[in-house]
């Protein structure tokens, strides 16, 4: 198949020449090609590829979310992300095959998540090889990076203080339906703790796309995410 993935970068200034070319191994594709065995009862890649239980994997790189086409129908959250301008690039797939939910809650892909950030990066090295444009993707090297949407234990942990939730809330609830109801807001009452405080995150840092919920998640601190959560969690 496709072998490995080779990057050459330049060492501008240290060698000179025909070997001035250093190569970089950006991830196994070759492992990756085995890793997407977990992938493959759902969605297909390479020239046949058709839309199954889940949209082609053609072109991944630098294609809009939520967009393939040909009928395919999405999550409205993915559909969402979508129309939010959220584009897939390394991160935001490393960020979706890590935790589906953490990026788009309400999504139908029922993957619980790669979490080895090594098989990932072997994963999305595989992937890249069937994009049109891989010179389109940024050459970091992938392992280096933090996980944007890992959370270190102590932040899972912190028990909200539902009083000061309920306090905090009023700002929200401007916007989102204290009834639950999703009318062009999604609802975010009733959610379990984690699935809520990784979303908040996930905006916070910047994984989300949406600049209204950039802006409030950047203003409140891990205190205040773990409070909301407690609350909203306990509304009906
Ligand atoms: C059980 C079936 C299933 C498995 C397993 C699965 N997916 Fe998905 N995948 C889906 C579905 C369904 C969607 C559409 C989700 C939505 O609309 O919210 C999707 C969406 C996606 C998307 C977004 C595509 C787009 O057009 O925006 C990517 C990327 C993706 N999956 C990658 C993967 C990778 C990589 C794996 C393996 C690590 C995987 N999926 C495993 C079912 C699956
Ligand atoms: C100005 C309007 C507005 C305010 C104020 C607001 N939100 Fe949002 N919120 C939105 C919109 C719009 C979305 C959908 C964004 C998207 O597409 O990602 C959203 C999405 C969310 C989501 C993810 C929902 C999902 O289904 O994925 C959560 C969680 C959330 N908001 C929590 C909050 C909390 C907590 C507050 C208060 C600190 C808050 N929001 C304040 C407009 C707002």
């Amino acid at each position: 198949m496709i072998g490995r993935v080779l990057c050459a970068i330049l060492v501008a200034g240290v060698l000179s020449g025909p070997l001035a070319a250093q190569t970089v191994l950006l991830g196994d594709a070759k492992r990756g090609e085995a890793l997407f065995r977990d992938c493959a009862s759902c969605h297909q890649i390479g020239p046949e590829a058709k839309n199954r239980v889940g949209p082609h994997l053609n072109d991944i790189f630098g294609r809009k979310a939520g967009s393939v086409g040909d009928g395919f129908r999405y999550s409205d959250g993915l559909a969402r992300m979508g129309a939010d301008g959220l584009i897939w690039s390394y991160d935001t797939l490393d960020a979706y095959i890590d935790n589906p939910k953490a990026l788009v809650s309400d999504t139908r892909m029922a993957y619980r998540g790669m979490k080895d950030a090594t098989d990932r990066a072997d994963l999305l090295a595989y992937l890249r090889g069937f994009s049109a444009n891989p010179a389109n993707i940024p050459e970091s090297q992938p392992t280096a990076r933090p996980r944007e949407v890992e959370l270190p234990p102590e932040t899972l942990a912190i028990v909200g203080d539902k009083a000061y939730g309920e306090y905090l809330s009023s700002e929200c609830l401007t916007c989102h339906l204290r009834s639950g109801g999703n009318e062009g807001i999604p609802g975010i009452i009733g959610w379990p703790v984690e699935d809520f405080v990784i979303a908040m995150h996930a905006y916070k840092r910047q994984i989300r796309p949406h600049p209204v919920m950039q802006m409030m998640a950047g203003r409140l601190s891990d205190e205040e995410i773990a409070a909301l959560a407690a609350y909203f969690e306990g509304l009906e």
